[in-house]
């Protein structure tokens, strides 16, 4: 559908748990954050139900998100389901891919279309500084793994900071050099504990990767769902791409809406803005008011984010990102 600002709205990113089982020091405090009880959280019916009204606005693409999505039980199934829904398009996965190689085979069966990896070193001690967890290896040989499907779609996400190394930026481009990977650089974003990290910006990634790799040549296919564009890089298999939300903002272009786990439907990261839809679902209404309420709610999506202080519009988001789905 078409908002308030003439965007077509067409993508959401659905957040399925707001656990994980990693602790990223921009995302998670160490002693993790208190869970939302199961009873609070959206069931798979509900999800599909609320996917169902969403396909009547030509909502058919869907990014599962957390915490940490293959947490929860049986995600495989709810994949399935989602793609067998008439006139979806596509439904992919953003994962820190610690479980990931143990259900790659079901998550293919159930149709699966890409997979996005949180990985933001090569370098297992500081994968274990970041995540607090010694699970470098895992994630790793998840990426091989995932690789072979040769239909699936496989991205590595990277959110580098201040503190992240030049080595580190070189090293995690480089998986795009011998393989398809899709590897993008996300700029940190104020949001959660983000707020106190400083983002690496696109042109600082760019000119430490050209002295190494040579020029980026931008790629002006439409690769993706998102906001990231694409660099070729000579001899490049893969691409490398960036999330510039600060240095580029790109609101003017933005596609998607957010549903918490809980079945608040979120249209905008940076704001509170939005409807509790579990609270319609529970309460025995039809689809058609349903429809209505995520219409309206839609439309009136926030013009922009106000990373920069410049612009409010409205109530910021105090939520962090595990709780969102990135
Ligand atoms: N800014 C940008 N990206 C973030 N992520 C988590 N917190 C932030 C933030 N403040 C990323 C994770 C993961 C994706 C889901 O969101 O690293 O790749
Ligand atoms: Fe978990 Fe992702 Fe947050 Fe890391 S960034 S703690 S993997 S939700």
């Amino acid at each position: 559908m078409i908002d308030r600002w003439n965007r077509t709205i067409d993508y959401i990113r659905i957040s399925v748990t707001d656990r994980c089982n990693l602790r990223c020091i921009y995302c998670m405090p160490q002693e993790g954050i208190e869970a939302r009880p199961h009873e609070e959280i959206l069931t798979y019916d509900e999800i599909i139900r609320l996917c169902r009204c969403f396909l009547k606005f030509g909502i058919n693409k869907i990014k599962i998100t957390g915490g940490e999505p293959l947490v929860r039980k049986d995600i495989a199934f709810l994949i399935g389901q989602l793609k067998a829904l008439e006139g979806m398009k596509e439904v992919t996965l953003t994962t820190n891919g610690m479980l990931l190689e143990q259900y790659l085979p079901d998550l293919i069966s159930s149709g699966l279309d890409g997979v996005n990896i949180s990985l933001d070193t090569l370098d297992p001690l500081k994968y274990q500084q970041i995540t607090k967890k010694d699970a470098f290896m895992e994630v790793y040989s998840a990426i091989g793994k995932a690789l072979n499907y040769e239909k699936l779609k496989v991205k590595i996400n990277c959110v580098p900071f201040s503190d992240t190394d030049q080595k580190d930026l070189i090293d995690i481009a480089g998986l795009a050099k011998n393989s398809r990977l899709v590897v993008r650089f996300i700029e940190m974003m104020p949001i959660g504990l983000g707020k106190s990290f400083t983002y690496y910006s696109e042109e600082a990634i760019i000119a430490i990767l050209e002295e190494v790799y040579g020029a980026f040549e931008p790629v002006n296919t439409v690769l993706g769902n998102g906001p990231a564009h694409y660099y070729s890089l000579p001899g490049f298999k893969g691409k490398v791409g960036f999330i510039s939300a600060l240095s580029h903002k790109f609101c003017n272009e933005c596609n998607r809406v957010r549903l918490t786990s809980e079945g608040y439907l979120k249209t905008c990261l940076h704001y509170e803005q939005g409807t509790d839809l579990k609270a319609i679902l529970r309460g025995d209404r039809e689809d058609s008011y349903l429809e209505q309420m995520i219409e309206k709610t839609i439309y009136e999506k926030p013009v922009s984010h106000n990373f920069k202080g410049d612009n409010p519009q409205g109530a910021y988001e105090l939520d962090g990102m595990s709780r969102i789905g990135g």
